[in-house]
Parts: C-alpha cells; structure tokens; sequence
C-alpha cells in the first residue's frame, strides 16, 4: 500500500488491474489485428511477441521503478534523478501522451457511436459498411458528441482519484473486458472458415517479414504496453514500496499480449467467415465486423455486436485515464494545482487538440489529405499517431534505458527493485 500523500494504489492486484487497464485498450483490439493482418498475420505476431518480452517488459520494470522512486510524474522523475536536461525528456513524454490521448479519444468515440447505433439497430439497413464507416467518420456532430462524452468519462474517473477512479473502474471493466472476450471468441470459432481465420493468424508465412514488419511491430509493443511516454512513472509512483516490480510488470505484460492475441483470434474468424479481407486497414472491426454482425439473426447480432463495441469501450476508458493521468499528475507536483483544476483544465485542452484529428477523416479536406509519404496520403492524424507514438515511444524507451543504465546506474535500480524482491539485490550491475 503507497501512503504518501499524492494517493496511491490500494494493493499490488490493485495497480496490476490500473497497469494492464493501461495497457490493454484500442492498441490490443482494434489496432493490432489490423496492423498484424496488413503485416502477413502470424509471422507479425511472433515478432511482436518478441518484442513484447526482450524489449517491452524490462523497459516497463525500469519506468515503474524511476517511478516509485521519485515519487512523481515523469518530469518531476527525470529531474530529480538526473537533473534539467534530462528533465526535458519527461517532459516531452508528458507532451506525446497529450497527443495520443488528443486522437485516442476520437477512435474511442467512434467506438462509444457503433455501440449507440448497433443498440439503436439501424445500422443493420446499410448495405455497404465501407462507405457507412466512411460517411460515420466525416459527420462532425456526431463525433463531436461522442468523443465529448468519451472525455467526460475519462475526466471523471480520473478526478475521483487513484484508488476510488483509476482502480475501482479498473478493477471492474478489467474483468468484464476478458470475459466479453472469450465468449465473442467461443462464437467466432464455431462460424464457418473459422479455421482459415486461425490458419492465417497461427501459421507465420516469413517471406512476410522485412525491416519495416519489424519496426511496426516494435512501435506497436510500446504502444500497446504504454510504454515510452511515462505513464507507467506514473502509475509506479502510486505503488507500494514493498510490491515487487518485476512479478507485476510480467503480470501486466501477460495480459497485455494475451488480450492482443485473444482479439486476434476474435476478430480473423470472423472476418474470415464473412470472406472479408484481413488486411482492410483501421476500419477492420468498424467495417469487417459489421458484416458479421448483420449476418446474424437481428437480436443475436445486436447482442454480440453490442458486446463487442461495448469491450472496445471499456478498454479504452482504462486507458485515456492513464493518458490523462500524465500530464494532471504533472500539474499536481509541479504546479502545486488542485486534482479538479488539472482534470478539467488538461481534458478541455486534449480536446480541443484532438479537433483537427476528428475533422481528418473526411470532414476536412485539408486536414483529411494532410500530406503524402511513404507511398501514401496521410490525413492528420496520421502524422501525430506517426509522430508522437511511432517514432517517439521508441525513442522514448530508448532514453529511458541509457539514462538508467548511465545516469540513475544499475545498482540504484536493482536496489529498488529489491525493496519489493529481497533476493534480486546486487543482479543486473553490470554496466
Ligand atoms: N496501451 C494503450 C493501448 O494499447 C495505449 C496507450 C499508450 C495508453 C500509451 C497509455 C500510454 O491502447
């Protein structure tokens, strides 16, 4: 239990719940299969999962550790631990999980409106869900109300605090996610070309794999495990000085990648059983899955389809209150603010932020056909999920290991590590 006075987690199981919340979200559910069905399927999943353990897990034991230390936000952390230079990493941290959660937020009312309209049933009288997803995304009002109430949301729970917001929805939505999980699986599995599904998904093709199948998978693994940016710095310094970091981090880890790989083996089944292609791209589960849905007999689908937008809800309300957690823990230590000034200050602001994100998906032509690289035209939010998560969660997990390994040192890290795990003093001092 953390008692000091910026709040802190009930228990271990407590931040376990908080940590994996954090982590499991629209990255495990709708990006990743789509990401793994563009990249050749199982192949992708192996390096993912490589990169998951190898890279993810020891980077997620160091940012829990800088974390509970110092007690702060990831500025407040690096500053104390390596002073004002340093401090600018964290800071830029704080900045990229501003962004993420400035067009998280669209996605997650995209997700909020499927759920209203699959409850409602009228989207079951379209006939082509590609050019619904489309004409959805482009409607400025709807979004606009959606991703308004997705903020309130986050916004809410994040001003009740660390224990009675963070934790107890956690705690909550955590259990109800896995569940909504395997019984939308155990249906997948019993459609017909289910098994092609499984095949494409299980059995790794590796003419697939090149260098940029790599990189997307290791953007992909930070991404997904919350890594780079400081959120779990900040979720560490909530956390008990006797908890033991590593068995919590490979908890976390595990569920992670486990729900990343259950929503695959959801999600190809069903796509398969349709006939529909893997590689469809960010609207997989928005257009791929509608199909299934309206396949079924009307209330099996509304229930099923209700479910399924209803788990994509839930995990990713578990993760914008870690994003928006960031930067009002920051406001907290730093500029002394009280918790309802920094929530509602910051969610005004990420909201205003993830505007021209909204409005990039067909609304505005200029914003929607932003740019072009890479072979392709980018909307906005392209280029800030390209910038302040593909390129910069990497480059932060790579500056969070040499400031530890060469400015915080390994002794200091194995020696936090051990508050919580005896037997782990003296390892891992070698540099
Ligand atoms: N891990 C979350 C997901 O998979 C996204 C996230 C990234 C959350 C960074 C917090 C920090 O959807």
């Amino acid at each position: 239990m953390n008692n000091n006075s910026r709040g802190g987690f009930s228990s271990k199981l407590g931040f376990i719940a908080a940590a994996a919340g954090s982590a499991v979200g629209l990255g495990n559910i709708w990006q990743f299969p789509y990401v793994a069905g563009q990249n050749g399927g199982a192949a992708f999943l192996l390096i993912y999962i490589l990169c998951i353990f190898l890279i993810g897990l020891p980077i997620m034991v160091g940012e829990i550790a800088v974390g509970r230390n110092t007690l702060a936000n990831p500025y407040g952390a690096y500053k104390k631990l390596g002073g004002k230079s340093w401090a600018l990493v964290g800071l830029f941290g704080i900045i990229c999980g501003v962004m993420i959660l400035s067009f998280y937020n669209v996605v997650s009312g995209w997700a909020l409106g499927y759920f209203i309209q699959i409850v409602k049933g009228d989207i079951f009288q379209e006939t082509d869900f590609s050019a619904y997803f489309k004409n959805y995304t482009a409607d400025f009002l709807d979004n606009l109300i959606y991703s308004i109430i997705f903020m309130l949301l986050t916004a809410f729970i994040v001003y009740k605090g660390i224990q009675k917001g963070i934790e107890g929805a956690s705690k909550v939505l955590m259990p109800t996610l896995f569940f909504i999980l395997i019984v939308l699986i155990i249906y997948g599995l019993t459609l017909p070309n289910a098994k092609e599904g499984v095949e494409f998904y299980l059995l790794p093709d590796f003419s697939l794999i090149n260098p940029a199948t790599i990189y997307s998978a290791l953007g992909q693994a930070f991404f997904s495990l919350s890594l780079g940016m400081g959120a779990l710095i900040t979720y560490g310094s909530y956390i008990g000085k006797n908890d033991n970091i590593i068995s919590s981090a490979t908890m976390v880890t595990i569920t992670d990648s486990l729900v990343a790989f259950l929503a695959g083996l959801m999600i190809f089944p069903l796509v398969f059983s349709q006939g529909q292609s893997p590689s469809e791209g960010p609207g997989l589960v928005f257009v791929a899955l509608l199909g299934v849905f309206k396949s079924m007999p009307v209330l099996v689908g509304k229930f099923v389809g209700g479910s399924f937008f209803l788990l994509l809800c839930f995990a990713a309300l578990t993760s914008t209150i870690s994003l928006l957690e960031v930067p009002v823990a920051y406001l907290i230590d730093e500029k002394k603010w009280s918790r309802i000034k920094a929530v509602s200050v910051m969610a005004i602001l990420i909201f205003l932020i993830g505007l021209p994100s909204m409005l990039s998906y067909g609304a505005v032509d200029f914003l929607s056909n932003f740019t072009f690289y890479e072979g392709s035209s980018k909307t906005f939010m392209d280029v800030v999920q390209d910038i302040f998560f593909v390129i910069s969660l990497p480059l932060g997990g790579f500056l969070l290991s040499i400031f530890i390994a060469y400015k915080w040192k390994m002794n200091n890290l194995s020696a936090e590590i051990s508050y919580g795990f005896k037997s782990y003093q003296g390892k891992g001092k070698r540099i």
